[in-house]
């Protein structure tokens, strides 16, 4: 039986990083108050002409060479971002373009900060029916664009960044199950508004939302595939705020040494927030070839999933 499997992981960060001391200089807020609502210290903001495709491509390359692919044998790229370059042509065209290769299928995937795993979703199951053997999954954000910088309201919870992984054909265990979901009817608790283009959030309708579909997504991902608890090495959760963090691992009866955090340095990233957490802690050696993940994303749609990885 063919498998996908995680081969290749990488991430990028803009070299701009803003300190939530920054903020307090700009809006009335204070670093007390962010961090003990959200658990976040920094955000990276990304410079004016930097854009979700130049970031995507940086992740893309590490993830290349971590997994030893040329670009030329990637056969499927799947984009998840809510921040494209453009409208069209998707911003996984634009890397493609800038990975100088061409032929194979790539597109975006717009499910907020559900999108790295609806587009892992996709993409593994490209490669088990056997039309893909080698695909990036990138999950690439410039949220800064869509902040209003003087609402202190949404201003502090986000930032830019990417993340991706080569996902490979295989015939050991990798990725073991995926479910997406989605909720139309909340719009108006989180949007970009079309009249100023900026995000708009009822911030604690959200939270509620959002642990709810945490404590949801454990059970669904326990019962459907009869999973103890103990044998999940590490949660991936989408980095949006230490507190919905903190209530995930606690449905999962995870402890907090189990689960990998990176809000504190790279706030909310949308799309790009699990594969940037992946990646630092593949590279700090946390996990580990064979370790069992489980990662879950909440976003606006609502849209929210999960995915259960052997790494
Ligand atoms: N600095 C200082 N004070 C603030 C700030 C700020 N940046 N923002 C709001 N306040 C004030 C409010 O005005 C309010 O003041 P009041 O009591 O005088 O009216 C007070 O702080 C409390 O505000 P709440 O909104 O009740 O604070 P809460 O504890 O709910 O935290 C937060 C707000 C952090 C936005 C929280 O609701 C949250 O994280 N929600 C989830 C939102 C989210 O993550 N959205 C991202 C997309 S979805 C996702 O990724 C899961």
């Amino acid at each position: 039986m063919t498998h996908s499997r995680i081969i290749g992981t990488g991430r990028y960060l803009p070299e701009k990083v803003v300190s939530n001391k920054d903020l307090e200089l700009t809006i009335d807020t204070s670093d007390q108050w962010i961090q003990e609502r959200t658990g976040i210290a920094q955000r990276h903001v990304a410079a004016e002409g930097e854009r979700s495709s130049h970031m995507g491509l940086a992740a893309a390359l590490q993830a290349l060479e971590m997994a030893e692919v040329s670009a030329d044998e990637i056969d499927l790229i799947v984009v998840g971002t809510t921040t494209p370059d453009k409208s069209f042509p998707s911003t996984a065209c634009l890397i493609q373009k800038q990975l100088g290769t061409s032929g194979p299928a790539a597109f975006d995937v717009q499910a907020a900060c559900s999108g790295f795993i609806y587009a892992l979703d996709l993409a593994d199951r490209q490669i088990r029916t056997g039309a893909a053997s080698k695909a990036l999954v990138i999950g690439a954000e410039k949220l800064s664009k869509l902040v209003n910088w003087d609402d202190r309201g949404t201003a502090v919870l986000f930032g830019d960044g990417a993340g991706a992984v080569v996902l490979s054909a295989s015939q050991e265990e990798g990725v073991l199950a995926t479910h997406i979901h989605s909720e139309g009817e909340f719009e108006d608790l989180l949007y970009v508004c079309t009249e100023d283009g900026f995000i708009k959030m009822d911030g604690n309708a959200v939270f509620r939302k959002a642990v709810s579909k945490f404590d949801e997504m454990a059970r669904e991902m326990m019962a459907n595939h009869d999973l103890d608890d103990a044998e999940i090495d590490w949660l991936v959760p989408h980095q949006a705020n230490l507190r919905i963090i903190k209530a995930a691992a606690k449905k999962v009866g995870l402890p907090m040494e189990r689960v990998i955090v990176t809000v504190d340095q790279h706030a909310n990233t949308s799309s790009a927030s699990i594969p940037l957490a992946l990646d630092t802690a593949v590279r700090d050696g946390r996990i580990k070839k064979g370790d069992l993940l489980l990662m879950e994303a909440f976003g606006a749609g609502f849209t929210w999933g999960s995915a259960l990885v052997r790494f």
